[in-house]
């Protein structure tokens, strides 16, 4: 009997480029990029209506997956081409601009008893990227995430993005266990809310309020006055958190699919 090798299989990102050449010119591009977990998005970039389908049939041909694409939810035309090629919207994600000023948010500086905050570049990697494993699994659209350790950090401080300041993460001090994380990503023209998500135990305690107001509080002394944020509409806790808030509605992403043929 061979033995079983301990341990978790990790998939890196992947991606892959298809090209349509005409006349010894590429005309038209499809990628894809395969997420860590496992869904094959794809994107065609053309003027041309008509390179959409070989394009691809050669996608799926070599890929043999579940496809997702993803769509602005005022793209009319988009969805009625993503839709004659075999797509349908599986999720919807409403697109936010949440207040940062605390006068606008209500949110404070407390802390549910016994938990205190870290920065994420003062947390013990593995069990942030655990932390962040799990609370991926509670996200819809993002189940079955599994993070390699290398290409969790890369993300994860990317000198780009990483804000110390604004990525943050609550540790229950006296099981010394992590029990939520709050990431606001910087971004040049805006701020990004990444992720926001408290562990199960750890919930309805205003958790995800105090780790919003700790890493809000930055971004509003430095004039920024909202950031960009999404969550799934069925997502019933963080609509309500976000709305909460003050979160003003700015759009809505389409999230399409298309089976794998069997
Ligand atoms: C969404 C989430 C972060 C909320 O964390 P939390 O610490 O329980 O939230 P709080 O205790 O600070 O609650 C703040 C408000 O959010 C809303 N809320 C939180 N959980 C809710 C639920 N299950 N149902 C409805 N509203 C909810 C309420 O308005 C709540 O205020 P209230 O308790 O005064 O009614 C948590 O449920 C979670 O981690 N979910 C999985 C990850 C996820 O989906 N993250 C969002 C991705 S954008």
């Amino acid at each position: 009997m061979t033995a079983l090798a301990a341990g978790t299989v990790v998939r890196l990102m992947r991606t892959a480029t298809w090209n349509l050449i005409d006349d010894g010119e590429c005309t038209a591009s499809a990628y894809a990029v395969c997420r860590p977990d496992r869904r094959w998005f794809v994107s065609i970039d053309t003027w041309d209506e008509a390179a959409y389908a070989p394009l691809l049939s050669a996608v799926s041909d070599d890929l043999r997956q579940d496809l997702y694409t993803n769509l602005s939810g005022d793209d009319g035309p988009g969805l009625d081409r993503w839709r004659r090629l075999g797509f349908a919207v599986a999720r919807r994600e409403i697109l936010y601009a949440v207040p940062v000023d605390p006068a606008i948010t209500g949110l404070g500086d407390v802390l549910p008893p016994g938990i205190v905050l870290l920065s994420a570049d003062a947390a013990e990697e593995n069990r942030l990227r655990e932390l962040d494993n799990a609370l991926r699994a509670d996200v819809p659209g993002t189940e079955g995430w599994v993070n390699d350790p290398a290409e969790f950090r890369e993300h994860t401080f990317d000198e780009r993005y990483f804000d110390p300041a604004t990525y943050l993460v609550a540790v229950d001090d006296a099981r010394e266990t992590f029990a939520g994380l709050v990431r606001v990503w910087n971004h040049p023209r805006h701020a990004r809310l990444g992720l926001i998500g408290v562990a199960p135990p750890y919930r309805r305690r205003g958790l995800a309020r105090a780790l919003l107001g700790a890493a809000f509080l930055p971004l509003h002394e430095r004039g920024v006055t909202s950031v960009a944020a999404e969550a799934d509409a069925t997502n019933v806790a963080s609509v309500a958190l976000l709305e909460g808030i003050g979160a003003q509605r700015t759009g809505e992403t389409l999230e399409l699919l298309r089976r794998r043929e069997r």
